[in-house]
């Protein structure tokens, strides 16, 4: 048997519990021994709760319990878990977690100081909820080099997307179902405004590359931006418009990331991927393309990755699971000199006068028209400079929106 104390009794805490349960006898076989959950750190009661009985407020009891074995952090936030976190992996416990913003913000050192201690510091959950990509990144893409990662990491607002589009629902509307289904974070900016998935391809860009990445560094765009309007130009197109967390190695071997909302096209592989699951898309320079598409988020399925992590970490006691990601900064490529083509629209009639100054500010464009919408004029440039579409932004007045496109 292994001891392990799960701080936090939130949504996935008692989804953890919830798996242990259900799936307790098959866990065992799997990690090689019984499960046993010692202790629950949370400050609230929970009055008729069977987990009562193991319910501490001090961390010090797990943290001073030799029998605990494995820490589960699934609170949240850097503080306290980075300090709980931190003293857990110091006192010779493994640690596993589900906290984004914990790993984005200390991985590297968590991690150095859980291999000195030869513990575990593992954290699948971190990023795509239950779908496995930590775990593919650290041992199966090994072999590659990678050049892309490309991914829906936000299903909150991947939810929202789809269902501004499926069901012409309001913005507000569709977020308060993804609050009410336990998708959102507490601060429901951290979804919209694009720092989840920004803390999210951040650790997914460390272990690729094996460097410190700084969420800090990365342009982050949420989707508050976007309107029905755009949504029924994109389905004029036969597109759809997802926010896209990428980061690329160039052909200069410098890496630029971006948080954006996308357009895309039924030919890119993450066009399927609707409602609140996550995919994610990478490229190897020798295995090629390969896609991780499930959940992303929700109690049971970020639960399960957490407990498939308790496993490994029980498969695994006394012996550190290798895991390059050095401190040492990565420096990211200033994406103004990154290429995309956008999508534009702008005040006013289509008459010659209009379209001779956007012309002159971009070339030849496209033309896009959708039933309903007028009074403005919409178009798709040809593939240009992030930092060109600034300089236009200035001159050209009544901009009404700039969506970047993949097609
Ligand atoms: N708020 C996050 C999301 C939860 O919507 O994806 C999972 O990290």
């Amino acid at each position: 048997m292994i001891n392990i104390a799960v701080l936090g009794y939130g949504t996935i805490g008692s989804g953890v519990i919830e798996v242990l349960k259900t799936n307790g006898d098959s866990i065992a076989k799997k990690a090689g021994k019984q499960i046993n959950v010692k202790y629950i750190l949370d400050r609230k009661e929970f009055p008729g709760d069977p987990i009562m009985e193991k319910l501490v407020k001090d961390f010090e009891i797990i943290l001073n319990d030799p029998e605990v074995k494995i820490v589960v952090e699934v609170m949240g936030g850097v503080e306290p878990a980075y300090s709980y976190v931190k003293a857990a992996l110091l006192n010779g416990k493994s640690v596993v977690t589900s906290n984004k913003e914990l790993v984005a913000k200390h991985g590297a050192e968590l991690l150095d100081i859980a291999k000195e201690k030869e513990l575990n510091f593992l954290f699948e959950a971190s990023v795509g909820g239950g779908i496995p990509i930590i775990r593919p990144l650290n041992q199966s893409l090994t072999a590659d080099e990678i050049v892309e990662i490309t991914g829906i990491l936000n299903g909150t607002t991947n939810f929202i997307l789809s269902k501004m589009s499926e069901e012409e629902s309001d913005f507000d509307t569709v977020l308060k179902n993804a609050q009410d289904m336990g998708y959102a974070e507490r601060n429901p900016a951290a979804d919209i405004e694009g720092h989840d998935a920004c803390r999210k391809i951040a650790i997914l860009s460390s272990l690729a590359y094996g460097m410190q990445v700084d969420y800090e560094d990365i342009y982050t765009e949420g989707i508050t931006h976007i309107t029905d309007t755009d949504i029924k130009y994109a389905r004029a197109m036969g597109a759809r418009i997802k926010l896209f967390a990428t980061s690329v190695r160039d052909n200069d071997e410098q890496v630029y990331a971006m948080v954006a909302p996308m357009m895309i096209k039924a030919d890119h592989p993450l066009y399927i991927v609707n409602d609140v699951f996550n995919g994610i898309f990478v490229r190897g320079n020798v295995i090629g393309d390969v896609m991780f598409y499930g959940s992303g988020a929700g109690k049971l399925p970020t639960a399960s990755a957490v407990v498939a992590d308790v496993v490994d970490v029980a498969k695994h006691l006394s012996k550190n699971i290798w895991t390059i990601w050095s401190s040492k900064k990565l420096e990211l490529k200033d994406i103004s000199q990154v290429k995309h083509r956008f999508f534009i629209r702008v005040e006013g009639t289509a008459d010659t006068s209009l379209k001779n100054k956007i012309k002159d500010l971009f070339g030849e464009v496209e033309e896009v028209t959708a039933d309903g919408v007028d009074g403005e004029y919409a178009f798709l440039t040809s593939l240009i400079k992030e930092q060109d579409i600034t300089k236009i932004r200035e001159n050209l007045p009544g901009i009404l929106n700039v969506i970047r496109v993949r097609f």
